[in-house]
């Protein structure tokens, strides 16, 4: 159910409690009415019309009781006593004896003597009681015999009693009260229903419309019409809306054309982006190999030793970089660097002369303490490559691994003599590739040693080469995944 149909019910329910509480206000007026306006008025006419009556009787009474004509008497006090709605009519002698009554006495019953003195001694009470809430209208009259006897001159000669039942009377004000209230509740019913009517047509049909309306433009259907021959009260704001959403969906369709050309734009810019990104690397790649082919040329290692090294590298860095001790250093990015700097980390011996780099025979204590250098050398050729390229970043780790690839991990390497950590996590990557390598290589100097011996070397020790060289993390790492190292060395054996 929307929330339209929800404040319309609220708002149906409002108008039934208020129209509810309005009838009941009116019924209450309208019975306060007949008691209080009504009835009095009832009563007062009632009584009039029982004066009326009385004064009848007491011409009649007057001469009657003067001809001393008791038989007349009585049988009128019958005939009013029959006509409807007077109970009891009786009359009193002056001597408060009962002469006629349409009702007959016991000697036990009461003869409304209390008040008959009063009567008799003069005074002028016409009402003796006189109580409307009760069925019965009490009234009393003295018999003035001074206008038809001219023996009793103001003499009273009798008292006329009359009690009347009112009770039909005030049956009939019932139902006349009954009928008006269902009269107004029908009306009320019927004003009801057309309010509700005419709140549907007007408010709650174009209501639902424009919330719906409303709803399809927040989803996006600007497209959404409203009907604009109905709800002619809403007329404005339907025209408006629609007037709204026409503007919204022009504005949409321009935002749409933008957006395109915006997209187009991007994707141009990001080809370019691209296609310099490529161009850069590939300078850096330039710049890496002229430099590694630059140190081929000076030593006697091959472009396989190279090119292995770097994977041995790669291999070894993927494999530690799950490690959380390795993992802030070794990012794809940072391993894609190291891979490509790997080549580099003989560069320094182009500074080292022939004679020592290419002696076939093992060097002299001397000849080696120049050898040594070629770390040093190799760290101020990239560093001056980099002065020259304007740009340090991606030959940073090139400058460790050329510098420190010769340090160990207890600290007997050189040139510095670093040890633990304070050797770059790089170099000492490289350091355990350079000398996987060289075992299985063969030189001048050395036969190639197989696989098996080469790692039983590295983790066992050999006298020259120790486990101690090396980072732990990164020696259990080669004991795990060395056959990957042999797979390289098969695939790009020396000689290629
Ligand atoms: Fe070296
Ligand atoms: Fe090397």
């Amino acid at each position: 159910m929307n929330i339209i149909r929800k404040n319309f019910i609220k708002f149906c329910l409002k108008i039934i409690l208020g129209i509810a509480i309005t009838m009941t206000a009116v019924s209450i007026l309208a019975s306060f009415l007949y008691q209080n306006l009504f009835y009095d008025y009832i009563q007062t006419n009632t009584e009039k019309e029982i004066s009326a009556i009385l004064d009848s009787v007491n011409l009649s009474s007057s001469i009657l009781m003067q001809n001393n004509d008791f038989y007349d008497l009585q049988r009128m006090t019958e005939s009013i006593g029959a006509s409807g709605f007077i109970k009891e009519i009786t009359i009193y002698d002056k001597n408060k004896n009962i002469i006629a009554s349409n009702i007959i006495f016991n000697e036990s019953d009461g003869l409304h003597t209390e008040n008959l003195d009063n009567l008799f001694s003069g005074r002028k009470l016409k009402y003796i009681k006189s109580d409307f809430s009760s069925d019965t209208l009490v009234m009393a009259i003295p018999v003035n015999g001074s206008r038809y006897s001219i023996i009793n001159n103001n003499d009273i000669t009798g008292v006329i009693y009359i009690k009347s039942d009112i009770g039909s009377i005030k049956g009939l004000l019932m139902n006349l009260n009954n009928s008006f209230l269902k009269t107004e509740f029908i009306i009320v019913i019927l004003l009801l229903l057309c309010i509700i009517g005419i709140v549907t047509f007007s408010l709650f049909i174009p209501a639902s419309k424009l919330y719906k309306a409303a709803q399809a433009v927040s989803e996006g259907d600007y497209s959404y019409h409203v009907d604009e021959s109905k709800g002619r009260e809403f007329y404005p704001l339907i025209k408006e809306f629609n007037n709204m959403t026409k503007k919204i969906k022009t504005r949409d369709e321009e935002l749409k054309l933008l957006h395109d050309k915006l997209k187009g734009h991007n994707e141009n810019l990001e080809i370019k982006v691209n296609k310099r990104d490529m161009e850069l690397k590939l300078t850096q790649d330039i710049t890496i190999r002229s430099l590694a082919y630059l140190a081929e040329t000076r030593d006697n290692e091959t472009g396989s030793h190279i090119f292995r090294t770097q994977h041995y590298v790669e291999t070894l860095a993927e494999y530690l970089k799950d490690n959380p001790k390795f993992s802030k250093v070794l990012t794809q990015k940072n391993i894609e660097l190291m891979f490509k700097s790997a080549p580099l980390h003989d560069i320094g011996k182009v500074g080292i002369s022939d004679s020592i780099l290419l002696k076939p025979s093992g060097l002299t204590k001397e000849e080696f303490e120049i050898m040594k250098k070629h770390t040093i050398y190799g760290r101020e050729t990239i560093e001056k490559s980099e002065k020259f390229i304007g740009n340090k970043s991606f030959l940073s780790f090139a400058k460790e691994i050329a510098y420190s690839h010769h340090e160990k991990w207890d600290g007997s390497g050189y040139p510095e003599g670093l040890s633990g950590e304070d050797i770059p996590l790089s170099a000492r990557i490289m350091a355990i590739s350079d000398v996987y390598d060289a075992l299985v290589s063969k030189r001048p100097y050395k036969k190639a040693f197989t696989h098996e011996e080469a790692v039983r070397i590295i983790l066992e020790g050999d006298g020259r080469t120790s486990p101690e060289h090396f980072d732990p993390d990164i020696l259990s790492a080669f004991s795990k995944i060395h056959h990957k190292f042999n797979e390289i060395y098969n695939n790009h054996p020396d000689g290629e």
